[in-house]
């Protein structure tokens, strides 16, 4: 059996009276890229906080490459290998794009905040933030503050950010929100190269995307995942076209056709 970069064993998490993740059930092998869907508000993105450490579970276990992560902070669990994206862009606006490829590789490197400024001459450091920059397209820009980029670049420096370091697990929340077809075809290019022979888990409402780079599909509902497989083992499953009303459950169709 190929072994696990990610277990989520019986998960649950509450907010308040409000039990939002109900018993989930997840294994994500090495080198997979796994698709979670689901409609909105099903947990998908509180799924990704839990796993990289923002929230804290409030019952389960969360394995990343066999170790505990479960309530740890999210800089130790980045430490230990994993990197994700935000739904919403989590970019330093003030910063130009290189200032801020470079402070993801610092944290990544296990440097704090306060250090960030003052670091940025060293040879390697240089290197390493040019060559993520040139392979997403954005060397061109390296100089302009983030705030200046269009919408799309902006969606690009994030995922630059969020793959830069050299964590083998990768979540993405969204990646490709608000961008136009083209734009998503960039994306989802970019994506695939940079995440060559890492672990990928992406949360993603567009149905081209998630049958275009997932090997597993993961379907989430009201906090417990109903459903777990191929696309075209998806694609045909009953409960998950339930789940998707009118517009989506076509949506599962043109996907599957792309
Ligand atoms: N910090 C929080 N406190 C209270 N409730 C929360 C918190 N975070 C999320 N929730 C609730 O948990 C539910 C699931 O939210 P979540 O953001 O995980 O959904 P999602 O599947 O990512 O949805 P979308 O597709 O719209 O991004 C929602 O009802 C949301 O209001
Ligand atoms: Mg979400």
């Amino acid at each position: 059996m190929t072994e696990a970069a990610l277990q989520l064993i019986d998960v649950h998490k509450s907010f308040g009276h409000a039990k939002i993740i109900q018993g989930l059930n997840l294994e994500v092998a090495k080198g997979e890229r796994h698709a979670i869907i689901g409609p909105n508000g099903a947990g998908k993105s509180t799924c990704f906080n839990l796993i990289s450490g923002r929230f804290r579970p409030t019952s389960g276990r969360i394995l990343l490459n066999g170790k505990e992560v479960g309530g740890k902070p999210a800089f130790e669990v980045n430490r230990l290998g994993l990197s994700r994206s935000f739904q919403v862009s989590n970019i330093f606006a003030n910063m130009t794009v290189r200032e801020n490829v470079r402070c993801s590789l610092l944290y990544s490197q296990g440097h704090g905040y306060a250090f960030w400024r003052n670091v940025g001459s060293s040879r390697e450091l240089q290197e390493k933030t040019a060559w993520v920059l040139e392979r997403v397209g954005l060397i061109d820009k390296a100089h302009t503050p983030a705030a200046l980029l269009s919408y799309a670049d902006q969606r690009t420096l994030e995922i630059a950010m969020t793959i830069a370091g050299d964590a083998d697990v990768i979540l993405l929340d969204e990646p490709t929100a608000g961008m136009s077809h083209s734009e998503t075809e960039y994306a989802v290019e970019l994506i695939r190269k940079a995440t060559e022979g890492k672990t990928l888990v992406i949360v993603e409402h567009d149905m081209g995307v998630v049958f275009g780079l997932a090997d597993r599909i993961s379907v989430l509902v009201y906090g417990e995942i109903i459903a777990t497989g191929k696309p075209e083992e998806i694609r045909g499953d009953p409960k998950v076209r339930s789940a998707y009303l009118g517009d989506d459950a076509e949506a599962l169709t043109l996907g599957g056709a792309a």
